[in-house]
């Protein structure tokens, strides 16, 4: 695993210069009395240390005579490992981790100032940790405070993303291997979900068996909280409460993606709780799935990254016209945004490390291409909430279908396929469970 850290610390100092590259780990985060929230590594950080404890800080310095990779970390302790777990500790952080130098985290005051002297820039990613960014820029002021004494101060701050960012939006075939796994163990959880929903279960109820099956596949966390939304909560994107009970003849929603080793799945299936689609349900699935495959359809190197919104705004509005949700030509209503009312946001979004992964998504103001080896999502949907003008039978309907794409050399990949996603797949496995 090393080696491959080794190689992204030496292509960002490649890209350095004479730099300096300064990268806390996330912060702990308190959740109430002595309890914390799960720790999680800063995503930037683990992409180049894998080191996954908290209070640690990873330093880049090219060409340093004594040595380039600089951790900051906690010293082992056995009667903390006692109570808390075990460290790696100073000599692990070099023995596993490859670091050339390991100091205590709480001599980094002393020692840092000293690393960043008379190196001209800081590579450092300013506004994510707010007290880290004040120490920092109080360690710049004591370099500063020194220049009398010959030494140079730093003179420029870079932000880090504009290297690190460009890195992790083209993904290395490990990363790949590690994204399949999430998106594997996630479409195993909506299987699951789709196979144990009845009617009077809560959604709460349908999230356990979903992340039930994430802890099953090797998962220690989800991606991001999961949705799970039965009838009009589906026309809430970011619901999370996940308490009502599901009804005979509504649809559920599930937004959910387990994470592997940090690597999101994001995942998007809706489908009846009785396991039989309405008809009105079905006429706006088929819009929905229509468009979904469109877009997967556009996506290949040298597509424009917009193209497959375009593809799916396109089907979409069109759908809409046929069933009389929308009035007058695709043209004008794709023009005016008139299908923004059912379908307020965009296709997708860079995955990795992060669900809303990093990468420039336009390059000098134009939607930049796709790559070999970037991964998104593709998630459109229609959401349509109770509204005077329209007709009552399309209420409270909200539909979404999500997969995770790779970009190859040739064409497209679909990482999460394995979910059924077509009417009469999901009513055929539905069924099966109904009979065993
Ligand atoms: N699950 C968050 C999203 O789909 O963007
Ligand atoms: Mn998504
Ligand atoms: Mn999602």
């Amino acid at each position: 695993m090393t080696i491959i850290h080794e190689r992204r610390r030496r292509a960002i100092m490649d890209l350095m210069g004479e730099g300096i590259a300064i990268i806390p780990t996330a912060p702990e985060s308190q959740r109430n009395s002595d309890v914390h929230y799960p720790f999680r590594p800063d995503s930037d950080f683990y992409y180049v240390t894998h080191f996954p404890e908290p209070q640690a800080v990873a330093v880049l310095i090219p060409g340093r005579a004594e040595g380039e990779f600089v951790l900051f970390c906690r010293e082992s302790n056995p009667e903390q490992e006692t109570w808390h777990g075990r460290r790696a500790g100073l000599e692990g952080a070099c023995n596993h981790f490859d670091a050339d130098d390991a100091f205590p985290i709480e001599d980094i005051g002393d020692i840092l100032p000293g690393l960043i002297e008379n190196r001209p820039k800081i590579y450092y990613n300013l506004g994510r940790y707010a007290d880290f960014d004040k120490r920092l820029l109080r360690w710049v002021g004591e370099v500063k405070s020194k220049v009398r004494s010959g030494i140079s101060a730093p003179e420029e701050l870079i932000d880090l993303g504009h290297i690190l960012h460009e890195l992790r939006l083209i993904k290395q075939r490990e990363e790949i291997r590690h994204m399949k796994r999430a998106a594997q163990v996630s479409a195993t959880a909506h299987r699951r979900a789709m196979t144990t929903c009845h009617p009077g279960m809560t959604e709460g109820q349908v999230q356990a068996e979903l992340e039930y099956e994430f802890g099953r596949g090797g998962a220690k966390s989800w991606a991001y909280p999961s949705i799970v939304a039965g009838g009009a909560n589906a026309c809430i994107l970011h619901y999370t409460e996940n308490a009502d009970v599901l009804n005979d003849g509504d649809l559920l929603l599930i937004d959910a993606g387990a994470e592997i080793d940090c690597y999101a799945a994001d995942i998007t299936r809706t489908f009846p709780v009785n396991g039989r689609f309405s008809p009105e349900q079905q006429a706006l699935y088929e819009i929905v799935l229509a468009s979904q495959l469109a877009a997967i359809d556009m996506i290949r190197p040298g597509q424009s990254w917009n193209d497959p919104h375009e593809a799916a705004v396109m089907v979409l509005t069109q759908g809409l016209i046929e069933l009389g949700l929308l009035s007058g030509n695709v043209d004008q209503c794709i023009e005016e945004g008139a299908y923004r009312r059912f379908y307020m946001h965009r296709t997708g979004h860079w995955l990795g490390l992060d669900v809303h992964d990093v990468g420039e998504y336009k390059i000098d103001n134009a939607w930049r291409m796709l790559e070999n080896g970037m991964v998104l999502t593709v998630e459109p949907g229609l959401y349509i909430t109770a509204g005077k003008d329209v007709d009552q039978r399309w209420h409270n309907i909200g539909i979404r279908i999500e997969d995770d794409v790779l970009v190859t050399s040739t064409g497209a990949e679909v990482l999460t396929g394995d979910v059924p996603k077509h009417p009469a797949d999901i009513e055929a496995l539905m069924a099966t469970a109904r009979v065993n």
